[in-house]
């Protein structure tokens, strides 16, 4: 049941290129240019109508939302506000019928969620789930749904449903982007050319494992480690930080690079592992500055770089690159290393990977 693997997990994260693939099936126009939702059919009178997106979702699925508001507003120029769910519902949200709410579950049972997917269509919100679960209470409450056809996904801990949301993310804000004429022809093929490189991209960055083991004996025994990125790569830094303390129980920190003199600056002392993020080209130079301020306080540092960078290797102890892409889908990329590492560092401390302490696969209580 488990391919060969020795556990969910593993199977799961080198399940990405297909899954991946099976994601974008049937979405994109035959031509190759443009994509196609054929489950939305949306036009521009029902696009308009939208003063706000909003995004809700729990874990991984929420760091995936962080993700998605970045694709909405820079493809498809509409506002978007990215909340968990359990505060989401609790602060009376600014939501009315000029708001399209989007939330995003695997499972789509998470009940925090699907209490605030009931909330918001109370307050008159058009709905929209993203969920991998045909039939779950999340996908029969909404107005409307697309799945992510990521497959069973039975490890606790979230891989092949954060890529999958993140390239469904990235489809839907090139479908709006295409029905408000937000982006050129040109751009909008050219963007899904690069989506269609992904899966072959993904299967590259796993074929390269063995780094990341070593990486992740060493760590395993370590008791903080800090994730520093910007922009996009602070997202990732987010869900690499998730992962490494839901299944090694290494305390991990994720940090927006720019904030770390405001605090955490104060941790970084000898010795002390931190995974730089550094793939966005409009911030590459600000990132760098952050990364030599923590080698400066002589932390061992991992930087996560593309190909054909070689600026970074020169400021960090070691960098794992990943194919070069368009700078907006990289995180489905450096993400992959991180879930490696974070894997292989829990079973360096003997971790239950699969069932990790305290927590379950899909969380109905509140
Ligand atoms: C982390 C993880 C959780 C879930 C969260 C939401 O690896 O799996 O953070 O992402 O519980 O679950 P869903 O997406 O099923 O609503």
């Amino acid at each position: 049941e488990k391919g060969g693997f020795e556990h969910f997990m593993l199977k799961e994260i080198h399940e990405q290129p297909k899954a991946v693939r099976d994601t974008m099936s049937q979405r994109i126009a035959k031509d190759g240019k443009r994509i196609v939702m054929n489950e939305l059919k949306w036009n521009a009178d029902f696009l308009n109508n939208f003063n706000k997106v909003y995004i809700v979702a729990c874990g991984t699925a929420y760091h995936a939302g962080l993700v998605g508001k970045f694709y909405i507003e820079k493809l498809a120029r509409i506002p978007v506000e990215v909340d968990v769910a359990s505060e989401f519902r609790y602060r009376d949200p600014i939501v009315d019928e000029n708001t399209l709410l989007i939330v995003v579950s695997q499972s789509g049972e998470t009940s925090d969620t699907l209490a605030a997917l009931k909330e918001s269509k109370r307050r008159g919100a058009q709905t929209l789930a993203l969920t991998n679960v045909v039939g779950s209470s999340i996908a029969r409450e909404a107005d409307q749904v697309l799945y992510t056809w990521a497959g069973p996904e039975i490890a606790v801990a979230s891989t092949k449903a954060y890529t999958t949301q993140l390239i469904l993310f990235f489809m839907l804000a090139l479908y709006m982007a295409e029905i408000k004429g937000t982006l050129p022809d040109d751009e909008i093929a050219h963007f899904v050319s690069m989506l269609q490189q992904v899966p072959a991209q993904i299967s590259e960055t796993l074929s390269d494992v063995e780094p990341i083991k070593t990486f992740a004996k060493q760590y395993g025994f370590n008791e903080d480690v800090f994730y520093i990125g910007r922009s996009l790569d602070y997202d990732v830094a987010l869900e690499g930080a998730l992962k490494l303390k839901e299944i090694s129980y290494i305390h991990a920190e994720a940090y927006a690079a720019g904030e770390l003199k405001h605090g955490t600056l104060a941790l970084i002392v000898e010795g002390v592992p931190v995974i730089a993020l550094a793939t966005q080209k409009s911030v590459y130079e600000k990132t760098l500055s952050n990364i030599k301020e923590v080698k400066a306080r002589d932390a061992v540092v991992i930087g996560i770089a593309a190909a054909g960078d070689e600026e970074l290797e020169k400021y960090v102890d070691h960098v794992i690159h990943v194919p070069e892409t368009d700078e907006l889908l990289i995180p489905i990329l450096t993400v992959v290393p991180l879930q490696l590492l974070a894997y292989y560092a829990a079973i360096t401390r003997g971790c239950d990977v699969d069932k990790p302490r305290n927590l379950a696969k899909s969380v109905t209580v509140e």
